[in-house]
C-alpha cells in the first residue's frame, strides 16, 4: 500500500509572520488526518520558524532544493545536512522552475538526489514535459530521459524511499490541470519505467505525485486514478483552508 502524500510547495512566498499564521490555521484543520503524509515546503529563511510551529503535529517539513555537498565554499547554497538540521525530512529536487530559471539539468538533479538520499532525506523528484514537447508527441520520451538521467546510479533500495512528482510544465500556475486521464496515462508510463529500470516491486512501492494547478475542486478525480499517489501543490497550498481541503480529499 502506498501512503498518499500531499505536499505544498510555497515557492517564493510567505515571510515569517505569514508562515506562522498559515501553520497556526492549518494544523487544527488536519490534525485528525493520519493516513496522508502531509508535507510543507517553505522558503529556507522560514524553515526553522515553521518547524517550531509544526512540532508534535505529525506534519513534515521540506526544503525546496538542496546542493549536493554537505559543506564547502559554495556561496548561496544549502546542503542536505543543513536541511536535516533545520528539521526537514523531505526535499523537492529538480522542479521545472529550477530547470528553467536556474540551469538545473538531469545531471545536477541526479547529484542532488544522491546527496539527499545519503543525507537521509526523502527527495521529491520532479519531472514533466513542456507544452511544445507534449504537442510534438514527445511526452513519453521526455519522461524517460528525465527519469533515466535523474535516477542514474541510484540503487533499487533507495528508489522506493523517494517520491516522484509528475508536473507537466504547461499545467503549472496556469489553471490548466492535466485531465485525470492524461495524468493517469503519464503516471502509468512512469511506473512502467520503474519496473523496466528496477523491478515490479520497486515500481509498485514508489509513490508518484501529480502537480500542476491542483485545487480542492480537482483533487478527488486525480486521486481516484490508480497510479496517482498524491499531489504537489503550488498556488492552492498558500491558503490553509484550500490546502486542508486538498489534504482531506477522501471526505
Ligand atoms: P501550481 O499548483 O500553482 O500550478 O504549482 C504546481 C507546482 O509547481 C508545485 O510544485
Amino acid at each position: 500500500m502506498r501512503k498518499p502524500v500531499i505536499a505544498g510547495n510555497w515557492k517564493l512566498f510567505k515571510t515569517s509572520g505569514e508562515a506562522v499564521d498559515f501553520v497556526t490555521e492549518l494544523v487544527p484543520l488536519v490534525k485528525d488526518i493520519i493516513d496522508v503524509e502531509i508535507v510543507i515546503a517553505p522558503a529556507f529563511t522560514v524553515l526553522a520558524t515553521v518547524q517550531k510551529k509544526l512540532e508534535g503535529s505529525g506534519l513534515h517539513l521540506a526544503g525546496q532544493d538542496c546542493f549536493w555537498e554537505n559543506e564547502g565554499a559554495y556561496t548561496g547554497e544549502v546542503s542536505p545536512l543543513m536541511l536535516s538540521d533545520a528539521g526537514c525530512s523531505h526535499v523537492i529536487i529538480g522542479h521545472s522552475e529550477r530547470r528553467l530559471y536556474f540551469g538545473e539539468t538531469d545531471d545536477t538533479v541526479n547529484k542532488k538526489l544522491k546527496a539527499a538520499l545519503k543525507g537521509g532525506l526523502t527527495p521529491i523528484f520532479c519531472i514533466g514535459e513542456t507544452l511544445e514537447e507534449r504537442e510534438a508527441g514527445d511526452t513519453f520520451n521526455v519522461l524517460r530521459t528525465q527519469i533515466a538521467g535523474g535516477l542514474k546510479g541510484i540503487p533499487a533500495g533507495n528508489v522506493n524511499r523517494m517520491v516522484i512528482a509528475y508536473e507537466p510544465v504547461w499545467a503549472i500556475g496556469t489553471g490548466k490541470t492535466a485531465s485525470d486521464g492524461q495524468a493517469q496515462e503519464a503516471h502509468k508510463f512512469m511506473r512502467g519505467l520503474l519496473s523496466e529500470f528496477y523491478d515490479w516491486t520497486i515500481a509498485e512501492e514508489t509513490r508518484i505525485l501529480y502537480g500542476g494547478s491542483v485545487k480542492p475542486e480537482n483533487i478527488k478525480g486525480l486521486m481516484a486514478q490508480p497510479d496517482i499517489d498524491g499531489a504537489l501543490v503550488g498556488g492552492a497550498s498558500l491558503k490553509a483552508e484550500s490546502f486542508a481541503s486538498i489534504v482531506r480529499f477522501k471526505q
